[in-house]
């Protein structure tokens, strides 16, 4: 049953249960308090959510449609419902975490944006805040995510970013986030760390759910006035660092909707991992037998994480939300199916989250005609040449 009090405020120091919490080195905790303290403040304060919801409303484009996928309802036997962050400017919903924490930095008087990123989205978003507001911004990205969203990288360079290609471990989003960390140390006075997912240390994983939550609020209120019944029985969506999810879940964490959080198979931190701390947070991670963090492998950039943001380790130890993995081979299949359907190419990430729903509405396991509302945290564009690759 819902708890009321679920996706809430943390307790002290950003903990969700046993997870969360702020390890870092000493010489980033003031910074790490001092976005604390500025974000429990604008959190507050009227004129910083009224700037927010007009930047999210004329630049942004929200709020995003609730599309009622009719044919792949009709082939799968559920009444499935997309909540659209495609459609949002860049391409994701990332744009709705960076607007906030790029008026955040503003409002702390800082002039530069830091930022990792995995498949690029998060970058293009930064990099497009930091344009909109007169910031600069340096990303950095793994050597290998730069070569498989080539048209990611070229979009941050046109909008003015610096993009740092992370050579180091695996060259994908671990190797970023550890990198920018580690540069944010060298520059805290005039940078601000613009953090792409529910990770990190607090306040992170708690501001970026906050920011994030505008899709389950939107999405609740447009599910009140599509379905007799009020809401869906079923919530969906893809988890990389679990943003998106976080964002979409907050918004039904108290009603009797059934939270499903779509980790990809290589990267399934709550299925396959382990209790441990990695880039400022305790949660899940994947790892080896001496507790070493194991690379992550997806198809998808923005899920090839070995964690997960604490507040879902959480949701799935109190049982309000569970998880469920999807294979590398389920997803092009599923891209195919979304596109010859309804007309959407979605992004690899949030194809694991239709990929889901296909196999559950064939397995039996979604009760005939259900209802079924799944985030598409993203379009397809940037996944072309992947694809192209695969067929
Ligand atoms: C389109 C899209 N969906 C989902 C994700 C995963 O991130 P999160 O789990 O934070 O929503 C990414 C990350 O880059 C993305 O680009």
């Amino acid at each position: 049953m819902p708890a009321a009090s679920v996706m809430t405020e943390p307790g002290e120091l950003g903990r969700f249960g046993e997870y969360g919490g702020r390890y870092v080195p000493e010489s980033l905790v003031p910074a790490c308090a001092a976005v604390e303290e500025a974000f429990r403040e604008a959190w507050a304060d009227p004129r910083f959510h009224r700037d927010l919801d007009r930047l999210l409303a004329v630049h942004a484009g929200r709020p995003t449609a609730l599309t009622p996928a009719w044919r792949l309802s009709a082939e799968l036997g559920v009444n499935v419902l997309l909540k659209r962050e495609d459609l949002a400017h860049t391409g994701s919903h990332k744009i709705n975490n960076v607007l906030g924490q790029a008026l955040l930095a503003q409002r702390m008087g800082k002039t530069r944006i830091l930022a990792e990123t995995g498949a690029g989205q998060h970058g293009v978003a930064t990099a497009t805040a930091a344009a909109l507001l007169g910031l600069e911004a340096t990303i950095f990205m793994g050597e290998v995510d730069i070569e498989r969203q080539a048209l990611n990288v070229f979009r941050m360079k046109m909008l003015g970013a610096e993009v740092i290609p992370v050579t180091s471990g695996t060259r994908t989003l671990k190797d970023s986030t550890s990198e920018a960390m580690r540069h944010w140390v060298t520059c805290v006075d005039e940078a601000y760390y613009c953090l792409g997912s529910v990770m990190g240390p607090h306040p992170y994983p708690w501001m970026v759910r906050e920011f994030q939550r505008v899709i389950g609020d939107e999405a609740r209120r447009q599910c009140a006035a599509e379905l007799t019944t009020g809401n869906p029985d079923y919530v969906v969506a893809c988890i990389g660092g679990g943003s998106n999810a976080a964002g979409t879940f907050a918004g039904f964490a108290d009603t009797p909707a059934q939270l499903i959080g779509v980790e990809a198979e290589g990267g399934a931190a709550i299925a396959a991992g382990k209790t441990g701390v990695l880039h400022g947070f305790r949660s899940y991670l994947l790892q080896d037998e001496n507790g070493q963090v194991s690379e992550a492998h997806s198809i998808a950039a923005g899920l090839d994480y070995p964690g997960i943001g604490p507040e879902h380790a959480y949701l799935k130890d109190m049982g309000r939300a569970r998880y469920v993995t999807v294979s590398d081979a389920e997803v092009i299949p599923a891209v195919h199916r979304l596109a010859r359907t309804e007309g959407i190419l979605p992004a690899l990430e949030s194809a694991h989250a239709i990929a889901w729903v296909i196999r559950a509405a064939e397995s039996g396991e979604l009760p005939p005609w259900s209802t079924v509302l799944v985030t598409l945290s993203g379009r397809g564009d940037k996944d072309m040449a992947t694809l192209m690759e695969a067929s």
